[in-house]
């Protein structure tokens, strides 16, 4: 991972939020803060705004774009900046090269969590000047969603030695982790300091999964961005779709971005909006055939109890819907939802690598059965309705006291 990425070492832990929340511990503690684009995944807003919060740190969030109001957010207490390659699910690309002059301007790192740049094979960060990169390896890289997993790569690019007042941790005089690892000095305090600390290990059936993963990942990858492309095209035709998210269409607000910082594709993740709302897309979702949700009504029992499985998963060789503002963010305000574009009528769709023509043919019945309002619907209000009970006990704030 560290080689695809350009990197000089990498830590696998248990999961995407592991690497996510070992990277705030390595780096920051009680009374330090650290700064983070509001365009990041549902999860790791949930882990900026509530874990770390109770960790005594506090996570400045930016809604803009602007490098200068990162800058202006970074002080003398500030420990990292935080971005994703292309946003979940907002997809937006923000321009690593201007943040990471204003980062290292203020003796800062900027972090990126590159999930949706597939291992590197559509985005390599580091070489844009991010100096620390995270993944889900749940995702592109295991590529089939049955392995969790995640990586930390270290781009061995910041200088801990000069910002020694900022990062005392890389100067303990019993570990000296600065003097003797210098490159490689942040990997060595996640595998033998953090790592040890969380017992966030990746286990070693997990690890042999994902190794399995990567094996395929550029041939996966190319099929995904094949198909997506195609995909999106296809979607913007249907008179169902209001609109359609796609960093690779000349005039998706951040194309220019996607030119410059993405390789050998756009991805494979885009978002539509349907015509009919908030419930059109539940409806929608469950009338896929082939498709999978990727936040999934399961009944373990009987058929007594619905309960929802809010895993939230993408990258899979198979192709997955997600309704956003149901699951993944149903416990975000709609006025929140709103400021990172996660509107009721948005499906974010993780486009696999079926065949092109069975992905358009189970969209267009599942286009068909949303036209006719039927017993169906009573079905699925009733779903809606536990599930956004269910996800309010989940997801409610007292939930994680
Ligand atoms: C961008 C991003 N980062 C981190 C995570 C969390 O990863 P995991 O599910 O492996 O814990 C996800 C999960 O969806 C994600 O999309």
């Amino acid at each position: 991972m560290a080689a695809l990425e350009g990197g000089v070492a990498a830590c696998a832990v248990s999961s995407g939020s592991a690497a996510v929340a070992m990277t705030i511990m390595a780096l920051a503690g009680a009374g330090d803060n650290f700064v983070s684009s509001i365009h990041v995944h549902g999860g790791s807003s949930h882990q900026f705004s509530g874990l770390a919060k109770q960790m005594g740190i506090e996570c400045r969030f930016v809604k803009s774009r602007g490098p200068n109001d990162f800058a202006a957010a970074i002080n003398d207490k500030t420990k990292f900046v935080w971005v994703e390659t292309i946003s979940n699910p907002s997809n937006m690309i923000l321009d690593f090269e201007a943040l990471s002059l204003v980062c290292h301007a203020k003796g800062v790192p900027l972090i990126c969590d590159n999930t949706f740049g597939c291992a590197g094979y559509f985005c390599r960060p580091i070489d844009h000047g991010v100096d620390i990169v995270v993944h889900s390896a749940t995702k592109w890289i295991g590529g089939h969603g049955t392995t969790v997993g995640g990586i930390i790569v270290d781009g061995g690019t910041f200088n801990w030695g000069i910002h020694g007042e900022r990062f005392p941790q890389f100067h303990d005089p019993q570990t000296k982790l600065w003097e003797r690892f210098t490159r490689r000095a942040f990997a060595i305090r996640c595998q033998f300091e953090v790592l040890r600390d969380t017992g966030s290990t990746l286990s070693a059936p997990s690890a042999q999964q994902l190794l399995i993963g990567l094996e395929s990942l550029a041939v996966r990858c190319e099929r995904h961005a094949q198909n997506t492309a195609e995909v999106a095209n296809w979607l913007r035709e249907q008179p169902l779709v209001a609109w359609v998210s796609y960093v690779g269409h000349p005039d998706h607000p951040d194309h220019q971005g996607a030119l410059r910082y993405l390789q050998r594709g756009f991805g494979s993740v885009i978002c539509f909006g349907l015509r009919g709302g908030f419930e059109g897309c539940a409806r929608f979702c469950e009338a896929l055939k082939m498709v999978i949700i990727a936040a999934k009504y399961v009944t373990p029992f009987s058929c007594v109890f619905t309960i929802v499985i809010c895993f939230d998963s993408l990258g899979d060789a198979k192709t997955l819907v997600l309704h956003p503002a149901s699951t993944s963010h149903e416990h975000i305000s709609p006025e929140d939802r709103a400021e990172i574009g996660v509107t009721d009528d948005m499906i974010r769709l993780s486009v696999g690598i079926e065949h092109i023509s069975d992905i358009k043919a189970d969209f267009t019945q599942a286009f068909e059965q949303i036209l006719e309002p039927g017993e169906i619907r009573q079905v699925e209000d009733r779903k809606i309705q536990l599930q956004k009970e269910i996800n309010s006990r989940l997801f409610s704030p007292s939930a994680h006291l």
